[in-house]
């Protein structure tokens, strides 16, 4: 069964509660809370994430799931702890060694959180392969980090497939998920290469009829 979580990375601030409630009507899965602290990524949305995380808390139960690209994974990790977000993800190239990304890993299931790795489009997909037996999720990044609105890398389709099969092959219990330039076209390719939650922002919050788009995206089976 395919998942749809929501970016509100290309939304206008003004009016995110009505965004939050019409996504929320419109049944996505979960919100997709973009971390970006200007640093491991050229965009800085470190306020405006706060705030989006603190109104969905206020007026939705939809479950949040925060996405960090962002260098000091261990501060943001504490901050979204705090705000009890249902998953916490963080990128796989912002960890010096293995140590570090078993201590941010066992962190975050320590505080009841949901953990997962996110693997950018040049990462070799083989790097998150040893931490599966210890995650609930990979976000493949079928787009570079930073900003909403691109095209899918279409080599990132592989990383997918090959990602799958060794899960498979391992009998892991692991989600599939990706991000980046997900619209009508592409989600069929992703689901047909693995994926069973799908990110996206602007195809979705774009659109004049969120119930519309949430529903292609989860017809491509
Ligand atoms: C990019 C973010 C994505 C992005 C998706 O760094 O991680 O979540 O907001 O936006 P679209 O769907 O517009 O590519
Ligand atoms: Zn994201």
């Amino acid at each position: 069964m395919v998942e749809i979580s929501t970016s509100l990375l290309s939304t206008n601030e003004e009016e995110i509660i009505k965004i939050i409630y019409d996504l929320e009507v419109a049944k996505t899965d979960y919100f997709h809370i973009d971390v970006m602290d200007g640093k491991f990524v050229e965009n800085d949305t470190l306020e405006k994430m706060r705030k989006y995380t603190e109104s969905i808390k206020t007026v939705s139960n939809v479950p949040i799931e925060v996405h960090l690209m962002v260098n000091n994974v261990e501060e943001y990790v504490k901050d979204y702890i705090d705000l009890e977000v249902s998953s916490i993800t963080f990128q796989i190239e912002a960890c010096k060694n293995e140590m570090e990304v078993l201590k941010q890993i066992s962190y975050i299931k320590q505080n009841n959180c949901k953990v997962g790795i996110a693997i950018s489009p040049k990462t070799d997909i083989e790097k998150v392969y040893e931490y599966l037996p210890y995650i609930h999720k990979v976000i493949v990044m079928t787009v570079e980090p930073g900003k909403g609105g691109q095209e899918l890398i279409p080599e990132t389709i592989q990383k997918i497939e090959a990602l799958n099969k060794f899960i498979y092959e391992n009998s892991y219990e692991v989600d599939i998920e990706v991000d980046g330039g997900i619209n009508e076209k592409t989600a069929k390719e992703v689901i047909n290469a693995g994926a069973n939650i799908l990110v996206a922002g602007s195809y979705i919050t774009n659109s004049k009829d969120y119930v519309n788009a949430i529903k292609i995206l989860k017809q491509k089976i």
